[in-house]
């Protein structure tokens, strides 16, 4: 059985007071059946750390360097996240992939490098508006899926979202027939080239715009194993229905 997963990426928003989302978070989900991961900006991940210490909650990175370490002005190491009580990374973040340029190959090099360092990366895959509506959906997350996974993945280490780039803060959600078919797809592709021990235990999570009333109908979908929140995850009050609708699924 996978354990499922709720996983919030605050993306560039949040500062100390912040922290108190998280406080309120575990103490209400501390019997939590899921698994709850918060992914706050770089700078408060040491707090938050030590803000959730004993309580079911996680937290994670957004983006990693591809080196262990080095001349690389500005930029954050796998290393140097797990140091700072990170158990995940986000990678290949379509925000990533348009505001930095990331590749699927740099993706992949990265989740090289965070899997050797001991974190589990969690790789998002998505198609833009225009690939969608050219029927090309299936076809652009197979060439994400095989362009950013790297071999070394176990059913442990590695979680997929599916994030459709249209959905991303714009309060729009592909069906549930939608969703269920680029579920289904993920897992077959996974299981085709990991084998199904490997492929059957990878979670996989949906993302955007998922809200405390969308996110039940999208939990019922075939292979969806959680979400990764954007906007919802910045206020417990948002984000614990989330939770809680995850934990009835
Ligand atoms: P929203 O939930 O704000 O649409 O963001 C989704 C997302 O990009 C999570 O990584």
């Amino acid at each position: 059985m996978r354990q499922k997963l709720a996983a919030g990426n605050w993306k560039m928003n949040g500062t100390g007071p912040a922290l108190v989302e998280l406080q309120e978070l575990a103490a209400a989900h501390r019997a939590t059946r899921s698994e709850i991961l918060i992914c706050p900006p770089t700078p408060l991940i040491h707090r938050a750390a030590e803000t959730v210490s004993g309580s079911p909650i996680a937290i994670g990175g957004q983006d990693c360097h591809v080196e262990t370490s080095g001349a690389h002005t500005g930029d954050i190491s796998a290393g140097m996240l797990l140091d700072a009580g990170a158990s995940y990374v986000i990678l290949g973040h379509s925000e990533r992939r348009e505001d930095h340029g990331e590749s699927s190959e740099t993706v992949r090099a990265k989740a090289r490098t965070a899997i050797a360092a001991g974190l589990k990366v969690i790789i998002c895959v998505g198609e833009s508006l225009a690939q969608r509506e050219a029927m090309n959906t299936l076809d652009i997350i197979a060439g994400q899926l095989s362009g950013s996974v790297p071999d070394v993945v176990t059913g442990e280490n590695l979680v997929i979202a599916y994030e459709p780039i249209w959905a991303i803060g714009t309060g729009l959600v592909p069906s549930t027939e939608q969703i269920g078919e680029v579920h289904d797809f993920i897992r077959a592709r996974l299981d085709r080239r990991f084998g199904e021990g490997v492929g059957g235990s990878v979670r996989l999570l949906y993302g955007g715009s998922v809200k405390p009333g969308n996110a039940a109908e999208i939990f019922a979908v075939s292979n969806v194993d959680g979400a990764l929140v954007g906007g919802a995850s910045l206020k417990a009050t948002d984000f614990s229905p989330i939770i809680a609708a995850l934990d009835t699924a």
